[in-house]
């Protein structure tokens, strides 16, 4: 019986600020989820925090993008929102873009990250929990597991990688993908994914026997509102050993902190800090952004005690490479490349400052 991981996180109240998560929010997840297992809907699940956003991690029989775990988690996200107005968290509900659910959490605003695997007789499996910082945000990371011989020994030294991978990018802008394979089409692959703001890496496959290798959250919570309502701080899920890059080949691209999107506003680049659990709770110019890597050992769909991977001293270095470079992009202020680009801001005064100022532009010409 083919068994589904589903992660599906969203913001629904920060505490303080957008730092992290309120114990009494993260309890109500942690008790939706207790329910819906002892109901029968779930396998297992847990609720984890990265800064202020909630990640429910489920594992079913369900499948994909299957109306009732999506409800769950939907409900659930309400829960959430009702413990963060009575405590006054900030943001309640940032994240749910609609008055009601209609079948499907896709597009209400909330992240997910889904695969269908047969469970092998030993799969370890890592669940990413991406906060202040973006969707296409794994593009790097997942290039280097997956396509990249100085990162992934496996590529070159392993039979059951050495065929390569497929790469699944999604165009977010126009709603459309491509599905390209490594090595062969690796530049023309990078063409698109290193361009993390419209081109997002969906899913990953080993090319010689067709199975998922990953899958993350792609949704943009400012192109499905239509303005800006709150970062989407990205999930992923990745398997691992065997046909997959190993456990260490997978959180090794994690030892560079990479300049993402995100940080202060959703409107800076800024490092991504690998860290613990208990470290995830970017407070410093709302930064800088972090990755949290959980690593399971499945046992029959039930996704036992999780180990917490970066809370280890070998992710030290990037940790005091991600502090010096934050000290060094902070000192530019509000000028690019600190600043996103213009029209990649999610906060932004121009159109109202150029309109206010439009009559005083002299042509040069
Ligand atoms: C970034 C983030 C924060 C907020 C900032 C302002 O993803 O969530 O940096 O953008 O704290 O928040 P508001 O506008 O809610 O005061
Ligand atoms: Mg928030
Ligand atoms: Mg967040």
């Amino acid at each position: 019986m083919p068994q589904t991981l589903s992660v599906i996180k969203a913001d629904v109240g920060g505490y303080v600020g957008h730092s992290a998560m309120h114990p009494e929010l993260l309890d109500a997840g942690r008790e939706a989820m207790t329910q819906a297992v002892q109901s029968g809907l779930l396998i297992d699940a847990q609720a984890h925090a990265c800064g202020d956003d909630l990640f429910l991690v489920m594992s079913h029989e369900r499948g994909e993008d299957n109306e009732e775990i999506h409800r769950l988690a939907w409900d659930t996200f309400q829960t959430g929102t009702e413990v963060a107005q009575k405590l006054h968290l900030y943001g309640a509900g940032q994240d749910i873009l609609v008055d009601a659910f209609s079948g499907n959490i896709r597009g209400a605003g909330p992240g997910s990250a889904e695969m269908e695997i047969e469970e092998r007789p030993s799969e370890p499996v890592i669940v990413f929990m991406g906060d202040k910082t973006s969707a296409g945000s794994f593009n790097l990371p997942f290039f280097k597991m997956f396509a990249d011989p100085f990162n992934t020994a496996g590529l070159v030294i392993a039979e059951p990688l050495h065929g390569g991978f497929e790469f699944e990018v999604h165009d977010v802008k126009e709603a459309s993908r491509i599905h390209l394979a490594c090595p062969e089409e690796m530049y023309d692959l990078l063409v698109f994914i290193g361009s993390p703001a419209r081109y997002a890496v969906k899913r990953v496959r080993n090319r010689q026997t067709g199975e998922v290798a990953a899958v993350s959250s792609t949704d943009k919570l400012s192109l499905i509102a239509g303005r800006y309502v709150g970062k989407d701080d990205p999930t992923a899920i990745v398997r691992c050993q065997g046909v997959f890059p190993a456990v260490g080949e997978v959180i090794e691209p994690f030892t560079t902190a990479w300049t993402v999107e995100g940080f202060m506003r959703g409107s800076h680049y800024g490092p991504w800090m690998p860290t613990s659990v208990d470290q995830a709770h970017p407070s410093r110019f709302d930064g800088p952004p972090r990755i949290v890597a959980l690593g399971f050992q499945l046992a029959e769909g039930k996704l036992g005690v999780p180990r917490d991977l970066f809370d280890d001293p070998s992710y030290d270095n990037a940790r005091d490479e991600a502090s010096r470079v934050s000290d060094y992009l902070r000192k530019h202020g509000p000028f690019e490349p600190h600043r996103l680009p213009l029209d990649e801001m999610e906060y932004t005064t121009m159109p109202a400052v150029a309109a206010k100022l439009s009559d005083r532009w002299e042509s040069m010409e």
